[in-house]
């Protein structure tokens, strides 16, 4: 079905007012997608560098923009099987385009969502959750024993994770900006909180385990905490460096995980976790269980109006958020 759209594009990198919201005609599906109208927007991280071309194969141009949504399916292309017009679906990656009223999608990438959760609920946590759930379960399966040093511990990524890192039973050490940032951290199940614009987190972390080293590092601010946070594990414990809100990451030398204790980094994607359906569908049930069972909360939503989604990013991009940023329709 053709259908009026209005959508949030953009022609060059830079900063938020590169966005520019535009009317257009979205044509039919085309097999193999759906159509769908939109009822709740996520906003990540991954926006803002999509919206620099800060990446290392940035979009190409003119593009949409959004990862992530929650919608009404308006029309199905050719050859899709299992979903129905009418049916509410969320979705995690495809092509940028999210932030608009009505878009097409692979509908490989269409998840069902149970009827008992709210569209903004899961706008907020769809991409933000199963990134925590790959990060915690698949990527470092992280034990009941462990101790684990998660930063930007008040974020929409933050929040979750230690909201499901409690559950695991992890004694979990947050970092975050502020001391607002630091009640929303300790409500959310972090046993510590570092201020680390105001305290050296790697003299704060060596004092809480008592010079043992943590077993795993989450590292999503990039270029202000990345070498620090190796310095943070004890031997053989292991950083996850899955993100670079301050900036690229300094080179690192492979020897010197040697010396520094036989530590292991890696760098995962949630592209790569969810590229398989099978996974995809098995990590989104887990996800969902969790909410419909209240281990996790989206707790603290910024909600927007998909025009103002400038001022989303602004604020974003500026720390002034906790949790996650939603945009409604
Ligand atoms: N690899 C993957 O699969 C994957 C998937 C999803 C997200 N991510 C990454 O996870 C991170 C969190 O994503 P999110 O969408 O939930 O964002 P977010 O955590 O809500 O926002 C980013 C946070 O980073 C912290 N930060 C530290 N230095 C910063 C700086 N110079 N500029 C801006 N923020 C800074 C801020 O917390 P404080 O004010 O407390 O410092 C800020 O609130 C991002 O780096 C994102 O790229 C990676």
């Amino acid at each position: 079905m053709t259908a009026e759209t209005e959508a949030f594009r953009f022609s060059e990198f830079g900063a938020p007012d590169v966005l520019r919201w535009q009317p257009h005609t979205l044509p039919d599906p085309a097999a193999g997608e759906i159509q769908i109208r939109h009822l709740a927007i996520g906003v990540n991280y991954i926006d803002v560098y999509h919206r620099r071309g800060v990446f290392a194969a940035p979009l190409a141009l003119p593009s949409g923009l959004g990862v992530e949504g929650v919608g009404t399916i308006t029309a199905l292309g050719e050859g899709v099987t299992g979903f129905a017009i009418g049916q509410r679906v969320a979705y995690v990656g495809g092509p940028p385009g999210a932030y608009a009223t009505f878009r097409n999608l692979p509908a490989g990438r269409a998840l069902a969502v149970p009827a008992s959760l709210d569209s903004t609920e899961v706008a907020a946590m769809a991409f933000k959750g199963l990134t925590v759930e790959y990060l915690i379960h698949r990527c470092v399966p992280v034990a009941s024993s462990d101790t684990v040093l998660f930063h930007a511990a008040a974020g929409g990524v933050g929040s979750i994770a230690c909201q499901w890192l409690r559950q695991i039973g992890a004694t979990v050490i947050g970092t975050v900006s502020s001391a607002k940032k630091a009640q929303v951290a300790l409500a959310n199940g972090c046993k510590h909180v570092i201020i680390y614009t105001e305290e050296d987190f790697q003299a704060r972390v060596a004092e809480i385990t008592g010079g043992k080293g943590v077993d795993v590092a989450y590292d999503s601010v990039g270029a202000e905490t990345f070498t620090k946070s190796l310095d943070c594990l004890r031997p053989r414990g292991t950083l996850v460096s899955f993100g670079e809100s301050s900036g690229p990451i300094p080179p690192l030398s492979v020897a010197s995980l040697g010396a520094k204790g036989s530590l292991y980094v890696t760098r995962p994607s949630i592209a790569h976790y969810t590229a398989n359906r099978a996974e995809y569908e098995a990590a989104a049930r887990n996800l969902f269980a969790a909410m419909e069972a209240g281990v996790l909360r989206a707790s603290g939503v910024t909600t927007y109006a998909l025009s103002d989604a400038r001022k989303a990013h602004e604020d974003l991009e500026a720390r002034r958020t906790t949790g996650s940023v939603v945009l409604v329709p």
